[in-house]
């Protein structure tokens, strides 16, 4: 069958347009200082409750540093902030590309200058870590330690030294609601703590501390409680100031390559 002209045009046309849309997108063509400056707006009214005032993070990773977990490139960029990053907490904002590209000139106008020096010493903070400290009972780490808290191996991308600093003396202070301890009271009055796996109308599995997987049915429980405490201790007065230091440090160092590009 032979294609009508009127079609074969459309299709050139077309195939032109995606071609000059995928062009657009490989780079920045919001570059000026006016761009930062836009940029930066932005960024106050949409991205300093989670990055900080001044880009060096919070409960979102510091910004300044020129790297990044998902992808330095300017699409790579373009991606994270327009999509955002699912399950992370690493919103989608829904904004116009106009604007998402004005954000990247201010982001990486960061780097150029990067703010964050922390005082203390990975290595030290490593052996701190696996040596004195019960860290690993609830934590794993390149693939060594318990599974009660999150897994520290990627921390580094993920959180600010304040923020990893705060975890580790005031846990209580910002506790993910998936690691919010649960009791369940059972009918001939058992209690069951743990952090929940799973929940759904009728049941619910918990994890306790031993690493024992408990399936309970909610009709069999007196009560079931959520607490706003965190399984983790607060280790202040545990460690002196520069022995946190370094233990922050080694947290912050934990940055593993995502495989994406
Ligand atoms: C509700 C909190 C929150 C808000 C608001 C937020 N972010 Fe994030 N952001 C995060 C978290 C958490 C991550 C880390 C995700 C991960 O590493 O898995 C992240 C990751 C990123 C990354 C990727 C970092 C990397 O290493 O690849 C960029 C870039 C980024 N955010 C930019 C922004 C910008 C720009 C805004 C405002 C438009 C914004 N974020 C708003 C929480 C937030
Ligand atoms: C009894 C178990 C337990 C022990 C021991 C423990 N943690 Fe935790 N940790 C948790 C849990 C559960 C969470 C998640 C809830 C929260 O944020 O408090 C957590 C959260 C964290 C976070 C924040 C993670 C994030 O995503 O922001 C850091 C950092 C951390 N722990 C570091 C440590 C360090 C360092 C030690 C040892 C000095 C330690 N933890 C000991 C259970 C533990």
């Amino acid at each position: 069958m032979k294609m009508p002209r009127k079609w074969i045009a459309l299709v050139l046309v077309l195939g032109g347009a995606v071609s000059v849309w995928a062009q657009q997108r490989e780079e920045n063509p919001y570059t000026t200082p006016e761009d930062v400056a836009i940029g930066a707006e932005i960024f106050q009214r949409r991205c300093v409750t989670c990055h900080g005032g001044d880009g060096t993070g919070g409960r979102g990773p510091d910004l300044t540093r020129g790297l990044f977990r998902y992808g330095s490139s300017d699409v790579a960029l373009y991606r994270t902030i327009r999509s955002g990053i699912s399950a992370s907490g690493m919103p989608r904002l829904g904004l116009p590309e106009e604007r998402v590209w004005r954000l990247i000139s201010y982001v990486r106008s960061l780097s150029e200058n990067p703010r964050v020096t922390i005082p203390g010493d990975p290595e030290r903070g490593k052996q701190i870590l696996s040596s004195q400290s019960d860290c690993k009972r609830c934590h794993l780490v390149n693939g060594e330690g318990g599974r009660l808290g999150p897994d520290l191996s990627e921390i580094g991308w993920m959180r600010s030294p304040q923020h990893l600093r705060s975890s580790i003396l005031n846990p209580n202070r910002e506790v993910d609601r998936g690691y919010r301890s649960v009791e369940a009271v059972q009918k001939g009055g058992q209690v069951i703590r743990g952090v929940p796996l799973n929940e759904d109308a009728y049941s619910i599995q918990l994890m306790d501390l031993e690493e024992n997987l408990h399936s309970l049915w909610k009709s069999d429980l007196e009560d079931l409680r959520q607490e706003d405490r965190s399984w983790m201790p607060s280790y202040q007065g545990a460690f002196t100031g520069s022995e946190l230091d370094d233990l922050v440090a080694y947290l912050y160092s934990l940055r593993r390559k995502k495989d994406s590009p």
